[in-house]
């Protein structure tokens, strides 16, 4: 049986005045998935989050969140949802029961329901020791835990959270993934986030989104795989071809030898195993015959370049 299709993104584009934001974006989530959508900064994850969740249009394409199209069918679809927003709209003049009270009627949620749901999600989102503590005096990842409380306050199906652990110290860091965990076990859920290694602990499906596009979607593992696969060098050499092309695949490490190219000077396109570095032993080998190295350059695939421009660590 098939899982039940919680979010559908089809064509969607959303262009600021001339500038593309996002361009053609398609995908499906499906109830109880949690997806990661990783990108650089300025590769569209706020804008995509802020169409499927309503808060703005997009200039073509449609939504649809538990079967409700999100322009349509406004009202059904933000029932759905859970937003935690980039920048969480807090009113720092208000204690967090006070806030969660008013999200609450917001949503028109009715008086006995809204005090038994802000009780769970106080729990939850481990906030009870500040439940009567101004907004104000709070810590950037108690905020965020705050943000999380107002997203899952009236039980939505959907969590859509922008960059959750994003600007809070590191030990707010693991408890923060360890409560988006335990919300996957009930939510279907799609995150935002530029740390590789984040993806890997929370999700089990990443989209990866560059420049406004789609450009990959995998399993953590399997993108991880996909990586190490594509270690290559280019190089140029003088000397005969046929020679240096067996010489190359001799070499220790080297998975395969491509050559294009015509008279003395040929490209060579050498792909090696994750565990090995032949630039030495290529260079030894030119040397030792005879012939002439004109180039030896790192080939980097697009999706390489992007995953080089993400966080790759904690630190950073
Ligand atoms: N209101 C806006 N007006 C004009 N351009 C915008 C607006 N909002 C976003 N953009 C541009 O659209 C592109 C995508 O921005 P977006 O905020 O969606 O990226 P992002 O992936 O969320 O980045 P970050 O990791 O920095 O949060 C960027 O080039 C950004 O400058
Ligand atoms: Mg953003």
């Amino acid at each position: 049986m098939a899982t039940e299709v919680m979010i559908e993104a089809r064509d969607l584009t959303k262009y600021y005045g001339d500038f593309v934001g996002v361009e053609n974006i398609n995908f499906t989530i499906r109830k109880g998935e949690v997806v990661g959508l990783l990108g650089p900064n300025g590769s569209g994850k706020t804008t995509t989050m802020r169409m499927l969740t309503g808060f703005m249009p997009p200039s073509s394409g449609t939504i649809r969140v538990a079967g409700h199209d999100v322009i349509a069918d406004s009202l059904e679809a933000r029932r759905a949802i859970g937003y935690l927003p980039e920048t969480v709209p807090l009113y720092t003049d208000m204690t967090i029961e006070d806030y969660l009270e008013f999200m609450g009627s917001l949503r028109g949620m009715s008086r006995s329901y809204l005090a038994k749901r802000i009780d769970r999600v106080v729990d939850l989102c481990k906030l009870g020791t500040y439940r009567r503590t101004h907004i104000a005096k709070l810590s950037k990842g108690y905020r965020q835990r705050v943000g999380i409380a107002q997203a899952i306050l009236h039980e939505p199906k959907v969590l859509v959270l922008d960059e959750p652990t994003i600007g809070i110290d590191p030990i707010q860091v693991v408890e923060t993934r360890q409560l988006i965990k335990t919300l996957g076990e009930d939510h279907t859920i799609l995150l935002s986030t530029h740390i590789l290694p984040e993806v890997s602990m929370i999700c089990q499906r990443v989209l990866i989104i560059n420049e406004g596009t789609l450009i990959a979607e995998d399993t953590p593992a399997n993108l991880a795989h996909r990586l190490r696969a594509r270690d290559r060098l280019e190089l140029e050499v003088r000397g005969p071809a046929a020679a240096v092309l067996g010489a190359l695949r001799g070499i220790k490490g080297v998975t395969n030898v491509t050559r294009s190219g015509e008279g003395e000077v040929h490209t060579y396109v050498v792909e090696f195993t994750a565990e090995s570095d032949p630039r030495e032993a290529i260079g030894q080998l030119v040397l030792s015959n005879g012939w002439g190295l004109r180039k030896l350059n790192p080939l980097s695939m697009s999706l390489e370049e992007i995953f080089l421009r993400l966080t790759v660590s904690e630190e950073a």
